[in-house]
């Protein structure tokens, strides 16, 4: 299920999440932070989205030895009002922040139905399902959106002016294995770009990207010297300036231009996440959900498969798959991925786990 190529390893759930533990206390993180960030990471793996896996490793160890964020802050409650929380995350990692932040818009949601708590000078938090599915598991739908450095041109510009600003969405079912969205508002992460060069794929799906005039390309070098396309055109425009305006505007802290990435080096990311949770039990007993959420994805599914495919999926059926496969087989990260892995685990002196 990862292509043509050939794995360099495959590693088990655990052999990589502890593998990702040792290489963040190594770098200065607490064993705690450490555990969480990697749970993060190897989540993503487990789940086939491998561009948000361990191959992002690497980028979090250059982050924090270049000093852009303070790997062992927790960051600050900077203000609550009934059902609304603003975080200050002070600069620390972005699972840190969201796993506070996901802990309190479950508190604030129980108690008043809704609740959002936003985040402001935080990083990268990772695959955003993660976090919506924390706070589905709590019998809530979580809904987690995020802002990241400039990728993207606004529909018919050629100059980057937004982030890939992912939206996810999930929702309570009864063995935790629900709907569940996971997207960017580009056509595709940043990440599958940086895949596609370790790689070394020379093209790429039509529709991932614009070169450096805003011309559609397949070319990854062109790609690479250009922008990620808005997911659907001007729509994927106004998702990606939404999840702006829920994130950097809201949270009053650094917005759009002010935004870096973790490939970015030299000043803090000034990252924000956005957290809404809604108490399914204000409106209908948890079981008569599930019943109704059968049915809907019983519906969508009955649509008879378009030619070329022999099945019609739902949001979350292709990574509850890969699960399944990857915690029984393991994971397998390629050559390209796991030389840079590979690279940072000598620099801190941290021994492979294979
Ligand atoms: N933290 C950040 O700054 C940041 C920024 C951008 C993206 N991301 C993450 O990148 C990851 C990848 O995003 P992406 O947009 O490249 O993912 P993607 O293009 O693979 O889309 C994934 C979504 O589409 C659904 N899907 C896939 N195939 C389907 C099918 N055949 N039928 C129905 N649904 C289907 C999946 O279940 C999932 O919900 C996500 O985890 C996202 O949160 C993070």
């Amino acid at each position: 299920m990862t292509g043509p190529l050939s794995p360099a390893v495959t590693l088990s759930e655990s052999q990589a999440r502890e593998f990702a533990q040792r290489m963040l206390v190594a770098a200065g993180v607490s064993p705690d932070k450490a555990l969480l960030v990697a749970s993060v990471l190897v989540y993503a793996n487990l789940r086939g989205i491998d561009s948000h896996g361990l191959a992002l490793l690497p980028h979090y160890l250059d982050q924090i030895d270049a000093g852009d964020l303070d790997p062992n802050a927790t960051g600050r409650i900077a203000s609550e009002c009934q059902a609304c929380l603003l975080y200050d995350g002070e600069n620390g990692l972005g699972a840190v922040t969201a796993e506070i932040c996901t802990g309190h818009v479950i508190r604030l949601a129980r108690q008043y139905g809704i609740a959002i708590v936003v985040a402001r000078e935080t990083n990268h938090f990772g695959p955003a399902a993660f976090w919506t599915q924390r706070i589905a598991a709590a019998g809530q739908i979580g809904i987690a959106v995020c802002d990241a450095s400039l990728q993207v041109p606004p529909w018919q510009g050629k100059a980057a002016k937004i982030g890939t600003n992912p939206i996810s969405m999930a929702v309570p079912h009864p063995e935790g294995r629900g709907w569940l969205l996971d997207m960017a508002t580009s056509t595709v992460a940043l990440g599958k770009l940086e895949q596609a060069k370790l790689n070394r794929q020379e093209t790429i799906p039509y529709g991932w990207a614009l070169d450096r005039e805003g011309r559609p390309t397949n070319l990854l070098s062109a790609a690479l010297e250009g922008f990620l396309m808005p997911l659907g055109g001007y729509k994927g425009s106004g998702l990606g300036m939404m999840v702006e305006i829920l994130c950097g505007v809201l949270g009053g802290g650094g917005m759009a231009p002010d935004i870096r990435g973790i490939r970015q080096h030299g000043a803090p990311s000034r990252v924000n996440h956005s957290f809404l949770a809604i108490d399914v039990e204000r409106f209908m007993p948890l079981p008569t959900f599930y019943e109704r959420m059968d049915r809907l994805i019983a519906h969508v599914k009955s649509a008879p498969p378009a030619a070329g495919y022999n099945e019609v999926l739902v949001a979350g059926d292709p990574e509850w798959r890969y699960e399944d496969e990857r915690r029984a087989h393991g994971i397998p990260i390629l050559p390209g991925p796991w030389e840079t892995i590979e690279r940072a685990a000598r620099r801190l002196g941290v021994a492979l786990p294979v």
